[in-house]
């Protein structure tokens, strides 16, 4: 729960449109949202993931009415007119967007001789431009509520990492979106920032990238001498979104407990 960090209703009234908001990370950060008071959308393939994760927030509104709604509306975000029509469900169902978190992703381990065009495609398409077409289609909503961009990146390109170009690439690519909206949407208010994860324990992202023998040694190379938490994120998100953030803008804030730092060296 957020609410002993954060004072209670810091994101009331809000209106934020989650993609990936189902399932793992963004899923953590969407019912964070909610516990913080905003309305949430939930946008991703799978309505089954979706109903799950509304249900969780929708009891919870149930049962205290500070914490916000729920709505689930599947999209594909690399699809340009799903988004459009999952922006316009969020306004039917909500009446604005003031807050849109690209966390939509795929990933898979690979090596980068035996990636095929259509895998290193896939990912760009999902991870990247996905994340343009939701902030193209939020745009006209983010401009009319000075509004605001989080998007979900990581730190796997800040050096070399095996078995993730695909990634790698499509998430630099996010960074300089986030940096390049910043600029030219600052002038409407909007900020745009990014958090990057480093490994987070209990996600599919783990899961598919971290084989278990792995882990141990991943561990340690962590300064803070564990892996992330889903809640790691989910508070960094709840402060970028408040107003105790309202002059951060073009910031991608690594939450990873120092490990991209230390990289490959020994700690
Ligand atoms: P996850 O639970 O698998 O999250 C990915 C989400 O994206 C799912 O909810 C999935 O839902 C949705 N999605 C995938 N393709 C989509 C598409 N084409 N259109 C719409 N939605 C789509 O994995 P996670 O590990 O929590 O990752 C969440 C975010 O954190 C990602 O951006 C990831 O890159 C980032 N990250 C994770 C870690 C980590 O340690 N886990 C580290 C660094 C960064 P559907 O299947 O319902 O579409
Ligand atoms: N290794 C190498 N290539 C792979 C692969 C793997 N493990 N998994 C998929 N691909 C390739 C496929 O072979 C295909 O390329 P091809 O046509 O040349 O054969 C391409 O990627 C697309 O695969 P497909 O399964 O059709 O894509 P999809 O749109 O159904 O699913 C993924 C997208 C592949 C990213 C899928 O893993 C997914 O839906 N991920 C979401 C969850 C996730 O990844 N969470 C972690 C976030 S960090």
């Amino acid at each position: 729960m957020t609410d002993k960090i954060f004072i209670d209703g810091i994101l009331k009234g809000r209106v934020a449109f989650v993609t990936g908001g189902g399932t793992g990370i963004t899923g953590g950060v969407a019912r964070a949202l909610a516990e913080a008071g905003a309305n949430v959308a939930l946008v991703s393939r799978s309505m089954d993931h979706l109903e799950a994760a509304t249900k969780i927030i929708n009891d919870a509104h149930g049962q205290d009415a500070n914490v916000g709604e729920a709505f689930a509306v599947a999209g594909d975000v690399r699809n340009p007119e799903e988004v459009e029509n999952a922006i316009a469900a969020t306004l039917d169902r909500f009446g604005k967007i003031d807050i849109v978190i690209n966390g939509a992703a795929g990933n898979f381990l690979c090596k980068a001789e035996e990636l095929s065009p259509n895998g290193f495609g896939t990912v760009v398409d999902i991870d990247l431009k996905g994340t343009f077409n939701v902030c193209r289609a939020a745009f006209a909503q983010l401009k009319e509520q000075r509004g605001q961009i989080l998007n979900i990146s990581a730190t796997l390109h800040y050096l070399g990492t095996p078995m993730q170009l695909h990634v790698s690439a499509a998430k630099a690519g996010v960074d300089a979106l986030t940096r390049n909206l910043a600029v030219e949407w600052g002038r409407y208010g909007i900020r745009v920032n990014a958090i990057a994860p480093g490994p987070i324990e209990d996600t599919e992202g783990m899961k598919r990238l971290v084989p278990e023998p792995v882990k141990e040694k991943l561990k340690k190379n962590i300064p803070l001498g564990r892996f992330g938490r889903i809640k790691d994120i989910e508070t960094a998100a709840v402060f970028l979104c408040s107003d105790a953030a309202s002059f951060i803008s073009g910031e991608i804030i690594v939450v990873d407990g120092g490990q991209w730092l230390l990289g490959s060296r020994l700690g």
